[in-house]
């Protein structure tokens, strides 16, 4: 897909810190960027980002790469863009009330900072968790960034299904940009996408069952308890439909009153739930499949994030790491939302280039 400007495609540069499988590069690429490079320490993030981008993966930590390394990367390009986005756990919902302020997670923020310091970007973007905004690292980050020259910083909360991303997630985009201010496009008022328009289609599995032609297309096996239990879900539903003796402990007791997000199925007419780095279980969240007994495949997961149908994210003839891929799709920012982010990007250059 091409962007609506006409800058062109190799004017602007990006590197993308904490790249990942590449969600927000792809996004980035698919607006009209070029991406040049990711970076990120997990080595189980090469494969799927070198094989669907043209970008080059840099296995490595932020902490050790240096201003050179990334204007080197941007080479003569036009106009410069440094993109990230933190590992987000420590600022998460689902830490709520446990965050630690010496997890060293928190300073990546000031590596990022550092970087943007020393490499003289154009344009920063950074996606997180809409927590963020409430801990004091990101102050920190954003006086850091005005003091480096961007006099406007711009972050917008967004739920992922205004944009036609077929789930419900919540996410903070800050934007920066040397030349003014620089706004997150707003969504356009179109039908929200449902889980029915992207995985209705797929092909039908059992659990524990792999398609023998696409083998992110499984779904893990279920004890015969968690059989009984999927059996008696009901879309959009809870382990409250179920008979006294299918509730675990936990649901038992008062307190377990509070998950009633666990153990459910999606409904097909809905954008679906937030999906997580453990969305592949059918006792990690509502992720049973709309009618069949089984939770999400690994390949309905990456559709909701709005991946590509043929986004490879694991080697022909090898076995698929499910923690690993899991980890990889359920950390992603949604490749449509990186795209917006990068059409937001695009549309800006192209205003100041103009005026
Ligand atoms: C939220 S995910 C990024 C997702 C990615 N932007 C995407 O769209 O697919 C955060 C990533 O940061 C990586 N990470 C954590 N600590 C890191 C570090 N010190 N240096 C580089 N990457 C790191 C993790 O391995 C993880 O892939």
């Amino acid at each position: 897909m091409s962007h609506s400007t006409n800058i062109s495609t190799t004017s602007v540069a990006a590197v993308d810190l904490f790249c990942g499988a590449g969600g927000l590069t792809h996004g980035l690429e698919r607006a009209g960027i070029s991406v040049r490079a990711g970076v990120d320490l997990d080595p189980a993030c090469r494969y799927p980002y070198e094989e669907n981008n043209k970008a080059d993966f840099w296995e490595k930590s932020v902490v050790d790469v240096t201003a050179d390394e990334i204007r080197a990367a941007w080479g003569k390009a036009k106009y410069r863009v440094l993109a990230g986005c933190a590992p987000c756990q420590p600022f998460s919902t689902y830490m709520q009330g446990k965050v630690d302020s010496s997890d060293a997670r928190w300073n990546l923020l000031d590596e990022f900072a550092r970087l943007v310091r020393d490499c003289d970007p154009h344009i920063v973007t950074m996606e997180n968790v809409p927590r963020l905004e409430e801990q004091d690292v990101f102050e920190k980050f954003k006086a850091s960034l005005r003091a480096s020259g961007f006099e406007e910083v711009t972050t917008r909360v967004v739920n992922c299904a205004e944009y036609g991303i077929p789930q419900k997630r919540r996410r903070l985009v800050l934007l920066a940009s040397k030349f003014g201010k620089l706004e997150l496009l707003p969504p356009k008022s179109t039908k929200q996408k449902t889980v029915m328009d992207v995985i209705g289609d797929l092909p039908r599995l059992v659990a524990g069952q792999i398609d023998p032609k696409d083998i992110l297309h499984q779904s893990c096996s279920l004890s015969p308890t968690n059989m009984d239990r999927i059996k008696n879900s009901k879309p959009g539903g809870s382990w409250r439909d179920w008979s006294e003796d299918l509730r675990t402990n936990c649901h038992k007791k008062e307190s377990g009153k509070n998950y009633a997000s666990v153990y459910g199925r999606m409904r097909w007419e809905e954008p679906s739930p937030t999906i997580t780095t453990q969305f592949f279980g059918f006792g990690n969240g509502r992720f049973g499949h709309p009618e069949q007994d089984r939770a999400l495949s690994f390949r309905e997961g990456a559709i909701l994030q709005s991946f590509p149908k043929d986004y490879k994210f694991v080697r022909k003839g090898a076995v698929l790491n499910k923690t690993a891929i899991g980890r990889l799709i359920g950390n992603a920012v949604p490749v449509k939302l990186g795209e917006v982010i990068g059409k937001s990007i695009l549309g800006h250059l192209q205003q100041i280039q103009s005026s």
